[in-house]
Order: structure tokens, then C-alpha cells, then sequence
């Protein structure tokens, strides 16, 4: 098991405190050990819903396909599967990013999907005396690897305004690994480019609508990215399904589509939000992201959960911080009108 972390990789973390036991539980974590890398995939057990769910808006997935560009691309590859990179894919997809973004090539780091790197940034970052901080609630994947690693853990609530807490998060801990801030497009993210102790993770799992096809990308200095590559077994960031990773270079620059996904989103989420104020639930925050979060005030969100799929409305999650809310991925416009019907049932019930 811990041949997959690296020599180096097993020098860096022992050096930085870690003992044989936790780089043990590293390399479960990373070799996908089954109930392990189940339990650090906070979408999975929803994404794996039972066929009886007709409405799917549990996970954050995007409810239409990839990009027709991006569909044609991966059609055209993937008879060339039979080879690693038969056209240099991933350089491509880093070229793409590199002037999409504007940031070097050697800035950038292909994964698939988000999750993976997330974990690695724990190995590679924290330790048994460099804690992650993060705000509370947060997106766990790197709450549970920490905690998997019995890494220290400064969990910061949020502000009255719902927003990261950051001042706090920096006052937390004068020794902490990582600070952990998950907001789509937040400041800090052009300070990747500008050489500082920052790391961007973008997916395509979201408007690019293809979560299943796993691609996504860190960006960062060269020697920080050089710090997740201990952990990745040696290949994870190198050999990526090329169907998938040409799909998402062609999707890349498709601004019109995703101008259109963006509209569309917005007024199903706007036509959600304005249903549930009116009926007097509360929506937290403001949301900007293909989600929103749902006070049932006195109604636990495990209930309604339950009580929504009964109805064969598959919604997402809560947190041990608010226990009855719910988090509710905005999909098509007829995904939100099974919602509101279901709603109606649920709460008349
Ligand atoms: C904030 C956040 N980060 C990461 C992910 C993981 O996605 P992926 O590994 O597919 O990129 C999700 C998925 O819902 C998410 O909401």
C-alpha cells in the first residue's frame, strides 16, 4: 500500500512530523482503500442514487451535458482510447488554460476533477502540526482527509453575512497548512499567477456538465505543484482519460454556451428562491452558484431529505453545523418545477 506514495513523498511527510502509521493511512486514502475514498467524495453517496429518483438535484451536477463542442471532441477521441496521449492531450488542455486564464504554462495542473488534488493539498501542505483551516460549514472532502490523517483542524464559523470569515481563519492558527476558502472566484484567486502560497482549483465537473467525465485543474507556483505530485501514485495528473480531457479543451473556450447555461441557471434559481421566500422558507445567503441552502426552520433536513424522496425528488445534503438545512442544487427548469410539486406535497403533508 505505500508503494503508492513516493520515495520522496515518504521523505517529505516524515520529515514534516507525519508517522509511519498516518503516511499508512495516506496511501489508503490515495490507493481508494473502497470505504475510504467513499467517505472523502462528499457527492457519492448521492450521486448514486436509486433509479426511483426522477429528479436529481442532490450533488451539484449540472443537469445537461457537456457542451455539444466539448461532446464532439470526446466523440472524435475517444476511438483513439487505445493509446495514453495519441494527440498530446493534456498539453493541449494546459495550453487552453494557459491562455484562457492567462497564467504560465508551467502554473498549471491537470487532475480529474477537484476532489483528488483536495486530498493531495493535506499530504502535501498539513501535518500533525500544520493544521487546515477552514470555515464551518465547508465542502469536507478536505475535512475528512485531514481529519482520516489526525491533522489539526480549525473550523471558523462563518459570518453573520454568511461569508468566510477570512481575518478570523488567518488569526486561527500562526501555523497553519492550508486555508482552506471554498468560494467560487474569490480575490485571492489571481495571486496564484502572481507567485504566491496560493492554489487554484477549478473543475468541470459544474457549468461544463461533465462530472462524470473527471477533469479538473490546480493552478499554482511550479514548486507547490511540484509538493502534489509526490502524492498523485506517480501517474493520476499525467494519464488522463483523453476522450474527457479533449472534451474539456474544446468546451474552454465555448463563452456563448456557457453565457447561456449561466442565464438559464439564474432564472431557475431565482424562480426556486422566489417560490420558497414566498412560502416563508428561508435561502441562505445570496447565492451565485448552482445551489442553494434551505432553512426548514423547525423540520430536520435528514426528514425532508427522506420526505422529498418519497416523493422521488432526490435533494442534497446538510451539515452537523445546521442540521435543518438542506443543500439544493438548482437544475433544468423542469427538474425545479418536480421540486416545487414535490414541495408542495412535502410541506402540505
Ligand atoms: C466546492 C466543491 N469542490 C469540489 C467539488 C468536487 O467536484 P469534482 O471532484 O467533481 O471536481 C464539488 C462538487 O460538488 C464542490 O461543490
Amino acid at each position: 500500500m505505500l508503494r503508492l506514495i513516493s520515495e520522496e513523498g515518504k521523505d517529505d511527510m516524515l520529515a514534516r512530523g507525519y508517522s509511519r502509521r498516518q503516511m499508512m493511512r495516506a496511501a489508503m486514502m490515495v490507493g481508494g482503500a473502497a470505504a475510504t475514498a467513499f467517505a472523502l467524495a462528499p457527492e457519492m453517496a448521492a450521486a448514486q442514487e436509486a433509479e426511483d429518483v426522477k429528479v436529481r438535484i442532490s450533488s451539484n451536477e449540472c443537469w445537461t451535458g457537456p457542451m455539444p463542442i466539448g461532446l464532439a471532441a470526446f466523440v472524435k477521441t475517444a476511438p483513439t482510447s487505445n493509446r495514453y496521449s495519441p494527440n498530446n492531450e493534456r498539453g493541449n488542455l494546459i495550453k487552453a488554460v494557459s491562455q484562457i486564464e492567462n497564467v504560465p504554462e508551467d502554473h498549471i495542473m491537470p487532475w480529474p476533477g477537484s476532489n483528488e488534488a483536495l486530498v493531495r493539498s493535506i499530504f502535501a501542505f498539513c501535518s500533525p502540526t500544520k493544521s487546515l483551516v477552514q470555515a464551518d460549514p465547508s465542502y469536507e472532502t478536505m475535512g475528512r482527509a485531514a481529519s482520516f490523517l489526525k491533522v489539526p483542524i480549525k473550523n471558523v464559523p462563518l459570518t453573520a453575512a454568511y461569508s468566510h470569515d477570512v481575518k478570523a481563519m488567518s488569526a486561527a492558527d500562526a501555523n497553519a497548512g492550508v486555508l482552506y476558502v471554498v468560494n467560487p472566484n474569490n480575490v485571492t484567486s489571481h495571486l496564484a499567477a502572481a507567485g504566491k502560497d496560493v492554489l487554484v482549483n477549478r473543475t468541470f465537473s459544474k457549468i461544463f456538465g461533465m462530472a462524470g467525465a473527471r477533469v479538473g485543474y490546480v493552478m499554482g507556483r511550479p514548486d507547490l505543484l511540484q509538493k502534489l505530485r509526490l502524492y498523485d501514485g506517480g501517474y493520476l495528473s499525467n494519464m488522463l482519460p483523453v476522450a474527457s480531457v479533449a472534451c474539456a479543451t474544446a468546451s474552454l473556450g465555448d463563452k456563448a454556451t456557457m453565457a447561456q447555461r449561466r442565464k438559464t441557471l439564474n432564472e431557475n434559481r431565482a424562480m426556486t428562491v422566489d417560490f420558497l421566500t414566498k412560502r416563508n422558507f428561508k435561502v441562505i445567503g445570496s447565492s451565485e452558484a448552482n445551489m442553494i441552502m434551505v432553512d426548514w426552520k423547525t423540520k430536520s433536513a435528514k426528514d425532508m431529505q427522506a420526505a422529498f424522496r418519497a416523493q422521488g425528488v432526490g435533494i442534497g445534503r446538510s451539515w452537523p453545523t445546521w442540521p435543518n438545512v438542506s443543500r439544493i442544487t438548482i437544475g433544468s427548469k423542469q427538474d425545479m418545477e418536480g421540486f416545487m410539486a414535490a414541495f408542495n406535497k412535502v410541506v402540505s403533508a
